[in-house]
């Protein structure tokens, strides 16, 4: 049950003067000159500063794979499912806990999400319930670093290569996570991020790309603009006809401004989340209360959110934190709860058990420290 059918919706949002809100977006301090430049210049669309953000992120990353920059973490995923060949009737195997942007593209494909359920620990996909779902029309399986979280890709990678599927990286709220100190791109054959407003970087909207064969990088970039091959276009030529369905979906030169004005910190700012993650690990201690990650957590994470599960009355929590100035919510919900996926799943039992217990608490750079020690102890206290 979500809070407005519990009359809730009053506790939803905060303003900031208010106490501590969920999310706030993270602008590094040179993003105006970086700006400035921007607009006194001759591109704000698609223009150099796109490709110098494309280079300095696979450059933070330490990647061979290439990198295309996209309008949003959406865009990424739906160029993903295309490159990977997913057309109608395929089955993609897809946890079924995460954002919506997750499972949305695969429809637009005329694809069926097959939602496997969650590991209890960390609520990412639980790969011991993949290889009983894959069938012969099987083509893909995407998994979701949640909350920043990585997902197993040691597993992961030995599923898809079992079975010869394609194995697709959500990686929207994971930049700086590490698996097995590998990044989630080294892995998966596309990986896709988000730079929307409330994520650890954000271009206001955008997102990225990696894709690991590079014989698809042609490909990528002109799905990426209407089908066209915009170098050949600029050379005046008509040598760049139409003749694969394209998009819209790229990143423009405004949106890249923000980015490298942010990637400058990419390190900081993972530290910083992380410091506050301890917190939280080290202080919570009700025993209605668990920590999901609590041991990934420790390690090569970059968390993006901290989600609790809380044993009893969980909306009472969130009516107390909210009089205590602080900001709580579900973010996500399962997604087999909207309409558009069909029917509610009935062979999810830890999506089930933890459906009513999960709760998201403040993370972020304007959280101080003493913030989260204080947000700590209200738990602590009881609800
Ligand atoms: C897990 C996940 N996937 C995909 C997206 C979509 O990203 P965007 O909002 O940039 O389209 C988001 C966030 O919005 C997300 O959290």
């Amino acid at each position: 049950m979500g809070l407005k059918e519990q009359g809730m919706n009053e506790f939803a949002l905060l303003d900031e003067k208010e106490g501590i809100p969920l999310f706030y977006p993270y602008i590094a301090p040179e993003t105006k000159d970086e700006l400035l430049e921007t607009i006194n210049s001759r591109w704000i669309g698609q223009g150099p500063k796109v490709d110098k953000f494309e280079q300095k992120f696979k450059e933070k990353l330490s990647s061979p794979n290439k990198f295309i920059a996209t309008g949003s973490g959406t865009d990424s995923l739906h160029l993903a499912y295309i490159l990977a060949g997913i057309k109608s009737g395929d089955e993609v195997i897809t946890p079924v806990f995460t954002c919506t942007a997750t499972n949305l593209p695969l429809l637009y494909e005329g694809a069926i999400p097959v939602f496997a359920d969650i590991d209890a620990a960390t609520m990412n996909i639980d790969c011991n319930d993949i290889e009983k779902r894959i069938t012969s029309r099987t083509k893909a399986v995407v998994a979701v670093d949640y909350g920043g979280l990585s997902a197993n890709y040691q597993k992961l990678t030995e599923i898809t290569k079992k079975y010869n599927l394609t194995l697709i990286s959500d990686s929207a709220q994971s930049i700086g996570s590490k698996f097995n100190n590998l990044n989630s791109c080294d892995y998966a054959d596309f990986t896709a991020y988000s730079f929307q407003a409330i994520k650890t970087i954000t271009t206001a909207d955008g997102g990225m790309l990696s894709i690991k064969d590079h014989t698809l990088y042609e490909k990528a970039k002109r799905l990426r603009w209407f089908g066209i091959d915009r170098s050949l276009k600029q050379l005046g030529t008509w040598e760049n006809d139409i003749y694969e369905l394209g998009y819209k979906y790229q990143m423009n030169d405004i949106s890249a401004s923000l980015g490298l004005a942010s990637l400058n910190h990419l390190e900081e700012i993972i530290e910083y989340r992380k410091n506050l993650m301890k917190i939280y690990l080290e202080n919570i201690n009700h025993p209605k209360i668990q920590l999901i990650g609590k041991e990934d957590f420790q390690g090569n994470n970059c968390p993006w959110l901290c989600t609790i599960l809380v044993k009893e009355n969980r909306f009472n929590l969130v009516k107390k934190l909210r009089q205590n100035g602080i900001e709580s919510a579900q973010v996500h919900y399962r997604n087999d709860r909207y309409t558009i996926f069909g029917e509610r799943r009935k062979d999810l039992p830890n999506m089930d058990l933890l459906e009513d217990q999960y709760l998201v608490l403040p993370l972020h750079h304007k959280v101080k420290q003493d913030d989260c020690k204080r947000i700590c102890e209200v738990i602590n206290e009881g609800w």
